[in-house]
């Protein structure tokens, strides 16, 4: 039988050391979590808020995410896990609720299947050590964005990143243009984001995080793909990363987008992870 502690529950004072590394972000934003156990051992977490927690719905929708913190429970115990973060979820009225799994997590996965979850991205997470010198080519102009330039970014990125197979970003873009300025400018403040032209004409866009070591987004204008400009850009982030001291690229892309992938693999990124991401979703009454 699992147990659930409010964060606020005295009870739970001497489990918050062990379950630190999930909770950060909750206790930084000031959200409720509940810590979930068994045989009093943290197994997992349910943490409530609004949106833009996961930039997923319109501003101001409740949502929850969860994370399971112990491998290897049995079945049972994982579908009662499952069933109570969506329980917890919705006494907060949550719309969505989340989770992420390696795919080879396949009891957890099927647990929260059970509980009403489904896949809404499979990605992998490459990597590519920075070893060697990037030089893109000089047609190509890159411009940072300025921060009040971030709307415009935000919209070129939307229609350059359209069949990226990956519903996450796409969802989050969405709701990025609905954004008000100053999450806008939050959001400027933690990458940096370029323009990419050629010949005076848009045709990319590229951010990427120098703190992370990590490519964010990289697109290319529909009408422009397969002429080398995605190869391109590719090279002037790593050049970027490269340029900030980061020892090894990472990034993400989802399994089915072909292109990309093909794109990373000649650039000498391998797979290091292969994840799922799972949403329960409020259906319309
Ligand atoms: C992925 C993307 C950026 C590639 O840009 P691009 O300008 O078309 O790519 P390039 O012309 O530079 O091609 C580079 C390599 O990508 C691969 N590639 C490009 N288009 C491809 C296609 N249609 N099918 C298979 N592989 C393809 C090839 O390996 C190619 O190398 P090659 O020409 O030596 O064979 C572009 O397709 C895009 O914007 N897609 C939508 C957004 C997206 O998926 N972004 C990545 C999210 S993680």
């Amino acid at each position: 039988m699992l147990k659930a502690y409010s964060h606020t529950d005295a009870d739970a004072k001497s489990l918050l050391p062990q379950v630190s590394k999930y909770t950060e972000m909750a206790t930084l934003m000031k959200l409720p979590f509940w810590i979930l156990t068994e045989d009093s051992k943290p197994i997992g977490i349910v943490t409530t808020g609004k949106e833009p927690m996961q930039m997923l719905a319109p501003i101001g929708t409740p949502v929850a995410t969860v994370n399971l913190i112990q491998k290897n429970l049995n079945p049972k115990i994982l579908d009662e896990f499952a069933s109570q973060s969506l329980k917890l979820a919705l006494e907060k009225e949550a719309q969505h609720a989340t989770i992420e799994f390696a795919s080879d997590e396949k009891d957890a996965i099927n647990s929260f299947l059970k509980a009403d979850f489904r896949v809404l991205a499979e990605t992998f997470t490459m990597t590519l050590p920075l070893d060697r010198d990037f030089d893109p080519s000089e047609d190509l102009q890159f411009t940072q964005a300025e921060k009040k330039e971030m709307l415009r970014w935000v919209t070129a990125a939307r229609k350059f990143l359209a069949g990226s197979a990956d519903v996450v970003i796409e969802r989050i873009l969405e709701q990025l243009t609905d954004f008000p300025k100053n999450l806008l400018e939050m959001y400027y403040s933690l990458e940096k984001f370029y323009f990419v032209d050629k010949d005076e004409r848009g045709v990319g866009i590229l951010n990427f995080s120098p703190k992370a070591g990590r490519i964010s987004n990289i697109g290319v204008d529909p009408s422009k793909r397969g002429q080398g400009i995605g190869r391109q850009i590719m090279m002037f982030g790593l050049k970027k990363l490269k340029a900030a001291d980061c020892s090894q690229a990472k990034l993400r892309v989802h399994v089915d987008n072909k292109p990309a992938l093909n794109l990373y693999n000649s650039l000498g990124f391998k797979v290091a992870e292969r994840r799922k991401f799972l949403i329960w979703e409020k259906r319309a009454a």
